[in-house]
This record gives C-alpha cells, structure tokens and sequence, in this order.
C-alpha cells in the first residue's frame, strides 16, 4: 500500500542579517578594484535568469554534464554504492537529484539551499512521487559552513554538488570547502561533484557571453538585486556586461563596466567611477581532469574517479570519503 501521508521534513537554519550583506557590498563597493559576491547575483529575476542561461546553445555545462550522468550513472552507482543519505548541495529545483533515484536508490534524500521556501514546492511534490524515501529540507548556507542537524541521521552520506559551482569558489576556498565536505562523510561514502574542464577560450567566452544578452542581463541584474539590498542608486543603463577568459588563473571572469564617468550613492556612502572602471562579479574556474583531481586527494578523499563526455568539455568525479 502506497504511503501517501508522508511529507518531507523542512528545517530553516540560515537567517539573513541585513546588516551584515549591506557591510559586506559597501566594502566590497569600496575596495580598490570593485567586487561583489557572486551570490548577490541571485534574486528571484536572477535564479530565472540563470535558469534560462543553462538552455543557450552557448551555455554547454548544463547539457553536457547531463550527458554524463545519463550515459554513466550504472557506473556511477557502483563505484558509490547504494543506500546512501543523499545530499544534494544547492538543490534548486531538485531535478538533477531525483533522475539519480532510481539508480542510486537512496535511504534518504536532503535537499539543501539558502531558503526552504524555494524547496517546499519541488520536495512535497517530488515526495507525493516517492513516498517511501525520507525527504529533508534545509535552508543554510553551505559555503560558509557545513555544519548539518542531527535530522540528517547517521546513515552513509553521499553529497552531489553538481553543475561545477565549485567553479564559483577560488581554489585557495575550494580546498576548505571541500575538506569540510569530506570531514562530514565521516569515513563512509563520499562526493559526486560536476566540474567544467579548461579547453578553447571562444568556447569558453561565448558561453559567458551569449547572443542573446541573457549572461548581460544575469549580470546586470545584479545592481537592481544591490540597489534593493543597499538602497544604493546604481543605473542599469550605465553599466555593461563583460567576460573574458584569465589564462594564467585558469578562470572566466565577469565584470560590468561604467559606459561613462558615475556617482554610486547609497546610505553612508559613495564610489565614483571612472568611464570603463569596472566591479568584478563573478569568477569561473576551470579545471582540468588532474588538477581537480589532485584538489580532491589534497581535501582527503581517498579514490577518484572521472567520467568526462567524448569532448571532453566537462568532468564528473567520485570521491570516495
Ligand atoms: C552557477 N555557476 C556554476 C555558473 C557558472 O558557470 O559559473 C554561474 C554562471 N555565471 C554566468 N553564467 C553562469
């Protein structure tokens, strides 16, 4: 008989602290060269934007990392092993997870992201379609710690960190992040991460800079997302998108660019900007199959495995605890 009365459990750990982000833009405003945190770049416009970048014909890692998973996950599976927790790191919409359900038939799955108000919808609904697989919730932010709640119980942990967002951290962030990951498998399980693979900078360019203007507008939109946060007087109009491809740090990274010479004001302050001065938003880096495989070995997991697409344009790695 099905067991259509369970619902997944939600628990909210992060609080935001408006006083805190609005220090944390000022300074960030104020620093020689401008610099925000690419998490600014997600409000509600934002997280639709990025949605819609993931399907430009630029945009390659999302499809091709999908690529992986469908031709692989047999394998995937029996490197990991089944009936582990699962724990989806910045769930989202949860769908890469749940095409892993069958194939990796967890014990349970806890789905985690800055806010359980964007997961209450997907996880009820995802939990009316398995009703026999605890679901858990939780609203924390990640990045800054990984400190999990006893509800997550003492079962195996498989985390999934998919889409090569760890491409967002530096490699100098990278390593404790993943250390801290590795430290929480406790000695079971382990991590199946996504990774996006250094190859040629047009490639690498257009799909941080499409056609379109959708990355434009995702990066852009950012200064409304600060303006509201801030109460800052940035003029969208003012500023314009730019990508480009750093060879000696390996990474893509994105700015936006004063079109003339322009006051910023906000509560408390003040950055004027020179005509082409720019506000780096955003670094991706890319990886190659050795050297993030090394940057696993340095966290302290044990065997790695790689499966790449036959372009090799992106990489997903096991690493057992
Ligand atoms: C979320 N993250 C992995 C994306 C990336 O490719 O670094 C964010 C993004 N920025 C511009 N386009 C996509």
């Amino acid at each position: 008989m099905q067991n259509s009365s369970v619902s997944p459990l939600f628990i909210q750990r992060y609080v935001e602290n408006k006083a805190e982000v609005r220090a944390e833009l000022q300074q960030g405003l104020l620093a020689k060269t401008a610099t925000t945190s690419p998490k600014y770049l997600y409000d509600a416009l934002g997280s639709r934007l990025f949605e819609a970048i993931t399907e430009l014909p630029e945009y390659y890692p999302t499809r091709v990392e999908a690529s992986i998973f469908e031709q692989f996950l047999p394998e995937m599976a029996a490197a990991a092993g089944l009936g582990h927790t699962l724990i989806d790191l910045g769930a989202g919409n949860c769908e890469k997870a749940a095409r892993m359900f069958q194939a990796l038939r967890p014990a349970k799955y806890v789905a985690v992201d800055i806010s359980v108000d964007f997961l209450k919808q997907t996880l009820t609904t995802l939990q009316r379609q398995s009703p026999d697989l605890p679901m858990l919730g939780l609203g924390m932010d990640f990045s800054a710690s990984l400190e999990l709640p006893v509800e997550i119980g003492a079962g195996s942990r498989m985390f999934f960190y998919p889409g090569s967002s760890i491409g967002n951290f530096t490699p100098a962030d990278a390593l404790p992040f993943l250390q801290q990951i590795h430290a929480a498998c406790r000695g079971q399980g382990g991590l199946l991460i996504g990774v996006d693979l250094v190859k040629d900078h047009t490639v690498l360019q257009a799909a941080y800079d499409d056609a379109l203007g959708v990355t434009a507008a995702f990066n852009r939109n950012m200064l409304m997302h600060i303006n509201q946060l801030l109460g800052s007087d940035f003029n969208i109009a003012q500023w314009q998108h730019r990508a480009l491809f750093n060879t000696e740090l390996s990474r893509i990274e994105m700015h936006l660019d004063a079109t003339e010479d322009l006051s910023v004001r906000w509560d408390g302050g003040e950055r004027r900007f020179a005509k082409n001065e720019g506000i780096h938003t955003e670094n991706s880096y890319k990886y190659t199959v050795e050297s993030f495989m090394q940057l696993l070995k340095n966290a302290g997991f044990q065997a790695v495995k790689p499966w790449q697409d036959a372009n090799q344009q992106f990489c997903v790695f096991w690493a057992k605890a």
